[in-house]
């Protein structure tokens, strides 16, 4: 088509595409451009303003490799990631959340009550609870695995002082549906702000700190996987996470103990925590597979 307008240049693009496109991929491109030409029309976008959004996604470009996504990153703090999470999502079990970029397959199995703290700093997190389905019977061999930060807020991936594997593991519930292990308590982080994103961040005067939390996954046949993560009540950003992952029934007390033999018997560190030890109950209700 010659002389394009602004009126009819989203139609040319989709007269330009072949009618043999697969009908879905046809749907969100013509969806993508027609949003992308009405965000140009509505700003009145400016080329000095479209060459430094180039150079942004350039500089994306140049700072990706295989350790680090940057792609992935401004999806997480537009809340674009957590938006089609959301979309996947609306259901009546607990609550999904980002995945983030640090979880590792192959972390060791631990048996229910195992110890994950082994010699890290910090004080003793007992964290407990049951798979349930939605009408509440326990998930026996319900797959949880469980990846967090280390006292100083990184990952073992992000840090060389740590062992590989270190404050990851999976653990398989028992007949009753119950996991139960000892940990520490992970600290809030930054995502990583050295690059186009943390130039983001600094124009909009955001923050780039995520709230303290446990990652989970959870799958058991039949139902469907949630992967999700555990937040701490009165973390200071709760209100403000990076990547919009904080929803309110993810949000659990760590509550201060002192009794050892309140611990839970079954544990493999026996009565040997930290006083005070802190106890997190979180139970996972999963849904079923096809809602
Ligand atoms: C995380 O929770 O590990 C995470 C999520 C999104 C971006 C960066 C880190
Ligand atoms: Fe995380």
């Amino acid at each position: 088509m010659k002389n394009v307008t602004i009126d009819t240049i989203t139609q040319a693009f989709v007269d330009y595409c072949s009618d043999d496109t697969d009908p879905r991929t046809m749907f969100l491109l013509t969806k993508l451009v027609e949003h992308l030409h009405a965000f140009a029309i509505e700003t009145q976008l400016t080329h000095a303003e479209w060459s430094r959004a180039l150079k942004f996604a350039t500089d994306a470009g140049k700072i990706t490799d295989n350790e680090r996504n940057e792609f992935v990153l401004i999806s997480d703090v537009t809340g674009l990631s957590s938006l089609v999470d959301m979309i996947g999502s609306q259901h009546e079990g607990t609550s999904s959340s980002v995945l983030g970029p640090f979880h590792s397959v192959g972390a060791p199995l631990l048996p229910v009550g195992g110890d994950l703290k082994k010699d890290n700093e910090g004080a003793t997190v007992v964290v407990e609870g049951y798979v349930r389905d939605l009408d509440g019977n326990p998930v026996e061999g319900a797959l949880i695995e469980l990846w967090q930060t280390a006292e100083n807020g990184l990952y073992y991936a992000q840090d060389n002082t740590q062992d590989d594997f270190n404050l990851c593991c999976s653990m398989k519930t028992g007949a009753d549906g119950r996991y139960a292990l000892t940990t520490v308590k992970p600290a809030p982080y930054k995502v990583p702000d050295d690059g186009p994103v943390g130039e983001l961040f600094r124009a909009t005067g955001r923050t780039p700190w995520r709230p303290s939390h446990l990652h989970f996954i959870v799958q058991a046949d039949g139902l469907k996987p949630l992967v999700t993560e555990v937040f701490a009540n009165g973390d200071p950003y709760l209100d403000s996470d990076a990547v919009f992952g904080v929803r309110s029934d993810l949000i659990m007390d760590y509550v201060e103990c002192s009794d050892l033999d309140a611990l839970p018997d079954d544990l493999e560190i026996g009565r040997n925590a930290t006083v005070p030890y802190f106890k997190v109950d979180f139970d996972f209700v999963l849904v079923p597979e096809n809602s």
